[in-house]
C-alpha cells in the first residue's frame, strides 16, 4: 500500500499551504474537496515542483455520506492514509443564530463537524491498528469562547478542539499524534465579504504559509494544539479570566465593534 497524506479543502487558503508543506517533505497527497479543476491545478503544480504523486478526489463534504465514500475509495484503491488533515470548513454571515438560514446551518454542520468526526474516527481506527499516524484538525481561535452572531461557527470549532484534545490522549499510547490547529485571522478566501481591516497592532492578519509551516511542525512534535501566532494565542487566553457569562458579553461587545472596523 502506498502511504498518503489526505487533505480536505486543499484548493485554497490554509489547506493549499498545508499541501505545499507536506509536498516539501516528499509526501504523496490525496486531495479531497468539491472543485475538481482547482484540485487538478494544485496536482499539476505540486507534482511538477516536488515530484510527488498527487491524487484529486472530488468530494462534497456537506453530503452526509461523503466521508464514508472517501474512506471506501482509499480502501478500494489500497491507499494507506498515514496523515489525515481535516481542513475543509467555512463560516456563515454574522447574524443572530435564530436568523440564520437553516439549510446553510445544516451544510456547516456536515462540513465543520460531521465530516471531521467521521474521518477522524475511520482513519484514526486504522492508524491505531497500525500504531502509527497523524491527524491534524483545523479548529480556530473561535473555539476558545462563545461567539455571539457567529454562534454555530464558534461552536463547531469548539467541538473540533475538544474532540481533537480527547483523541490526542486516547491515541497517544498507540503512536498516533492528534493536533488541533487553532489559527487566528488568516489571509484566505474565508473572508468572502472583504478582508478584515483591524489594525495589525490590535489583531494581525497572518499568511496561510506561516500558519501551515507552524502547524506541520507542531503536528510532528505531537503537540495537542497550536495557535500559530503569538499575538493570537495571547488574545485567545482572555477567556480564562472571567465568568462564562462575562466572556460571552465581551464577545458581543467585540462583535458590535466589528461593525465599525469591518472584521468578519
Ligand atoms: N481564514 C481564517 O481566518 C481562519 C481562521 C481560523 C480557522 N480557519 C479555518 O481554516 C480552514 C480553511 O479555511 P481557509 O481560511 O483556508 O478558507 P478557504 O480558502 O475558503 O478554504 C476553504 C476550503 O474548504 C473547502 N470546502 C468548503 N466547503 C467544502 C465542502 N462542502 N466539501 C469539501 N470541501 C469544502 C474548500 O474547497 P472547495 O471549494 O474545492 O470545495 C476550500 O479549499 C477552515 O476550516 C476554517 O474554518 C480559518
Amino acid at each position: 500500500m502506498t502511504e498518503y497524506t489526505l487533505i480536505t479543502g486543499a484548493t485554497s487558503g490554509i489547506g493549499y499551504a498545508l499541501a505545499v508543506e507536506f509536498a516539501k517533505r516528499g509526501q504523496a497527497l490525496l486531495l479531497a474537496s468539491r472543485n475538481l479543476p482547482k484540485m487538478r491545478a494544485v496536482q499539476k503544480a505540486l507534482q511538477a515542483k516536488y515530484k510527488i504523486p498527487v491524487i484529486p478526489v472530488p468530494s462534497d463534504l456537506s453530503k452526509p455520506d461523503a466521508p464514508q465514500k472517501l474512506y471506501n475509495y482509499c480502501r478500494k484503491n489500497k491507499l494507506s492514509i498515514v496523515t489525515l488533515v481535516n481542513n475543509s470548513g467555512f463560516g456563515l454571515t454574522a447574524r443572530p443564530q435564530v436568523d440564520q438560514n437553516w439549510a446553510e446551518c445544516e451544510r456547516l454542520f456536515q462540513v465543520n463537524l460531521h465530516a471531521v468526526l467521521q474521518l477522524s474516527t475511520l482513519f484514526g481506527r486504522d492508524m491505531k491498528k497500525r500504531r502509527r499516524g497523524y491527524i491534524l484538525n483545523v479548529a480556530s481561535t473561535a473555539a476558545f469562547q462563545p461567539m455571539p452572531y457567529a454562534a454555530l461557527y464558534g461552536a463547531s470549532k469548539a467541538f473540533v478542539l475538544a474532540l481533537s484534545e480527547a483523541m490526542h490522549i486516547e491515541l497517544q499510547d498507540y503512536g498516533v499524534g492528534v493536533t488541533a490547529l487553532c489559527p487566528g485571522i488568516t489571509d484566505t478566501n474565508f473572508f468572502k465579504n472583504g478582508k478584515p481591516t483591524v489594525p495589525g497592532w490590535l489583531y494581525k492578519l497572518v499568511s496561510p504559509e506561516l500558519v501551515a509551516r507552524r502547524a506541520v511542525k507542531a503536528l510532528y512534535q505531537k503537540k495537542i494544539y497550536i495557535v500559530p501566532y503569538f499575538q493570537h494565542w495571547l488574545i485567545a487566553q482572555f477567556s480564562r479570566f472571567g465568568t462564562r457569562k462575562t466572556i460571552a458579553r465581551i464577545m458581543r461587545r467585540i462583535e458590535k465593534m466589528r461593525k465599525k472596523i469591518r472584521f468578519l
